[in-house]
């Protein structure tokens, strides 16, 4: 058991297609491309707003790569952006996230969020999942304006819960996400949702998960 348990936030907590999901039919039938280059450009931006050091809040680039993405597949239903944006602002999480969160607090473990995401979009995707009292800390990057993969974001969490980095389990579903949190010291976790295949093999994370339920063990402890 680690003393604290860090979580990426969209993809791992929150189901990043959940907002097209919800309005699939208002987009047309390219709706599940269109959500897939949503999310690769809003990534993209990340890296390399972060390089050139222009950063830009990650709502401001998540309207960007939405705008992108309706360009780029024209028949999809633009009067449907503004839905897909509301959304994005309660999107669901993963069903076994409230119960995971609760057995890692109740076997003493601190638990938290270090998130892209802006410190507005993680309040209202917090609160809009129920997950308020689960988490205990919520780190955003607007903290010091820039992004995943640069280590300072992950300093961010050693300073917070006062911990080396052994001592703090990341569980992200972002493979270049784990490979960062392994180079920085954290006992790392890939929740491999999509079954995608692996990368950077010299950063490899401890535990392979398919879901979050495999945190706990079968005596209902945190591995
Ligand atoms: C985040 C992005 C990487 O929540 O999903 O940080």
């Amino acid at each position: 058991m680690h003393s604290a348990y860090v979580f990426d936030a969209y993809g791992t907590l929150f189901d990043v297609h959940a907002a097209v999901r919800k309005h699939a039919d208002a987009v047309g039938e390219d709706h599940a491309q269109l959500s897939e280059v949503w999310r690769h450009k809003q990534l993209e931006f990340t890296w390399t707003r972060t390089m050139m050091g222009r950063y830009v809040d990650f709502w401001e680039l998540t309207k960007q790569a939405l705008d992108y993405a309706f360009e780029k597949f024209p028949n999809a239903d633009k009067s449907s952006k503004s839905l897909l944006l509301d959304a994005y602002w309660e999107l669901d999480c993963f069903s076994e996230v409230p119960a995971v969160l609760k057995a890692l607090k109740d076997a003493g473990a601190r638990t938290g969020i270090l998130s892209n995401g802006s410190s507005g979009m993680l309040e209202a995707a917090v609160k809009s999942a129920g997950l308020s009292d689960l988490l205990d800390n919520v780190i955003s990057v607007d903290r010091i304006n820039r992004f995943k993969a640069m280590p300072e974001v992950y300093q961010m969490v050693v300073d917070d819960y006062r911990l080396y980095p052994d001592a703090v389990s990341f569980q992200s579903s972002n493979r270049w996400d784990v490979a960062a949190a392994t180079a920085f010291g954290f006992r790392t976790v890939w929740c491999n949702r999509g079954n995608q295949p692996d990368e950077y093999l010299d950063l490899l994370p401890e535990l392979v998960l398919a879901d979050l339920n495999g945190l706990i063990g079968a005596d209902g402890k945190p591995v």
